[in-house]
């Protein structure tokens, strides 16, 4: 197992180990943990919770006490064989589902053309780093004879096995609570949210929207001409008020790294926003693109983890985690929105290849994407200290603020030094360093108040930052 990743709360009377104990508790009952399987250590679940080892410990206790789990001596604890529950949704929706009928793309990284020594490219991953001879060998299994069938068209949700590994990914390492049946596979990001406002174009005409958004985003949403309501981004995140006083009938947020900003929703906002879409029967999209990687403070939970009436819909890619060219993404659908999928109301055909996706699978099933997935994480943790320090260290002239800090794999620079954004991106460039503008981002397209610009990090050597942020302080100090 990756994780667990339960939402904690200081404020609460509730204390955390009891809260931890309550949700391990739950999820065994109800059969998302499975049976027999390796909790995380008590010295890995206090560091990925941010909490220190004795709640995670006593929680422990208390389940070993009970007979939720066991221990095994030199191994670890594991989940005992309880009587579950049948895993259903979350929630309140109970609706017969027996007449449930069976079952524009932006450039990250600067073109060919503009190949420079130095680019900040946010969309790249660290390369050197991929399991090439691991996913080489998976995918020659894939290729072999016996295997003829992949090279057919798959599944239209997508391999029903991968579908698993994921739902089980996404619940380890995000809290989200579904099963496989609720997953379509998708060939990347505007590929499925291109599927997902097909099915909500029936019941949203008007979605409120952060007001900068990513720009394959924005031309898909363009595209499907919702009525845009834009909300402003403060540091935690968008405006609840400004959903109240909208007509929206859905939301569409970056909770976790705000895309670009950075912010992360705090979860008094989070909570206010699951409110929001339950009294007024609004769904929210909650595009997690890089929610995997978090470098400080506690994991927050997904708002899908937190939701209990079936009002989010949850989006995710293997971009970051793994690398963007496989073209694998995807989207878990509350029921109702799986019954309009099941009707066939799109005209969607699935498009992630077969091949990849059990390549995929197997590289999950193996538990190699899990060890790649702590390897990255601690790698990218590095990077982005790195630069930071690089900017703190070189920037002594210049007077910047860093924001969009602590997770993803992106942070921008707010440069006050007289040029203005264009500036900014064109200096650094005559000095072979690709920055990236924000500006293009805003709904209405609008300069931000203070010149900023985005850079990446994950494609980058931990030598080529510091190189590139020095080249940076030359570009901008120039006269
Ligand atoms: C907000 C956002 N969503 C999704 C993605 C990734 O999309 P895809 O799954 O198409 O690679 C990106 C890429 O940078 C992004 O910025």
């Amino acid at each position: 197992m990756i994780e667990l990743t339960p939402r904690l709360d200081e404020t609460l009377e509730e204390a955390l180990y009891m809260q931890l104990y309550h949700y391990i508790r739950g999820e065994i009952v109800a059969g998302r943990i499975p049976t027999n399987n390796r909790l995380p250590s008590i010295r890995r679940l206090s560091a990925h919770l941010g909490v220190s080892r004795t709640p995670v410990a006593l929680a422990y206790d208390q389940l070993l006490a009970e007979g939720y789990i066991i221990s095994k001596p030199r191994s670890g604890f594991y989940t005992a064989d309880v009587e579950t529950f049948s895993i259903s949704p979350p929630t309140t929706y109970l609706k017969d589902q027996s007449n449930v009928p069976p079952s524009i793309p932006r450039s990250y990284h600067s073109s060919q053309e503009d190949l420079a020594l130095y680019d900040f490219g946010y969309g790249s991953v660290d390369l050197d780093s991929f399991p090439l001879t691991k996913w080489r060998k998976l995918m020659n299994r894939c290729l072999l004879p016996e295997n003829s069938r992949l090279l057919l068209y798959g599944d239209l949700q997508g391999d029903p096995e991968l579908r698993e590994e994921i739902a089980t990914y996404l619940h380890q390492i995000r809290g989200v609570r579904c099963s496989s049946e609720q997953i379509i596979i998708g060939a990347g990001t505007y590929h499925s949210l291109d599927l997902l406002f097909q099915l909500l174009k029936r019941d949203v005409s008007c979605m409120a929207v952060e007001k900068s958004v990513n720009n394959g985003v924005k031309a898909l949403l363009e595209q499907f001409r919702f009525d845009l309501h834009p909300l402003h981004l403060e540091s935690d995140g968008i405006r609840i008020e400004e959903v109240y006083n909208s007509k929206a009938q859905a939301v569409y947020v970056t909770p976790s790294h705000q895309f670009p900003f950075g912010m992360t929703l705090s979860v008094n906002k989070r909570i206010k926003l699951l409110n929001w879409a339950k009294e007024h029967n609004a769904y929210i999209i909650e595009n997690d693109y890089d929610g995997e990687f978090r470098y400080n403070g506690r994991p927050i939970p997904s708002l899908q983890s937190l939701d209990n009436d079936e009002r989010v819909v949850y989006v995710g890619t293997f971009s970051k985690v793994l690398t963007p060219s496989f073209r694998i993404s995807y989207l878990v659908l509350p029921h109702t929105l799986l019954e309009q999928f099941r009707l066939g109301r799109h005209s969607y055909d699935q498009l992630a290849s077969p091949i990849f996706q059990k390549t995929l699978q197997l590289f999950m099933q193996s538990g190699d994407f899990e060890r790649h997935m702590r390897k990255m994480r601690s790698l990218y943790h590095k990077k982005h200290d790195i630069l930071l320090q690089a900017i703190r260290h070189v920037f002594q002239d210049i007077n910047i603020d860093i924001i969009g800090t602590g997770s993803g794999l992106h942070i921008l620079l707010r440069v006050r030094n007289g040029m203005n954004e264009t500036q900014l991106v064109q200096t650094a460039k005559q000095k072979g360093v690709i920055v990236y503008p924000t500006s293009i981002y805003t709904l209405k397209q609008e300069l931000t108040a203070t010149p900023t610009v985005l850079l990446g990090f994950g494609g980058l050597s931990e030598m080529d930052i510091r190189t590139g942020i020095e080249l940076l302080n030359k570009a901008w100090s120039a006269e």
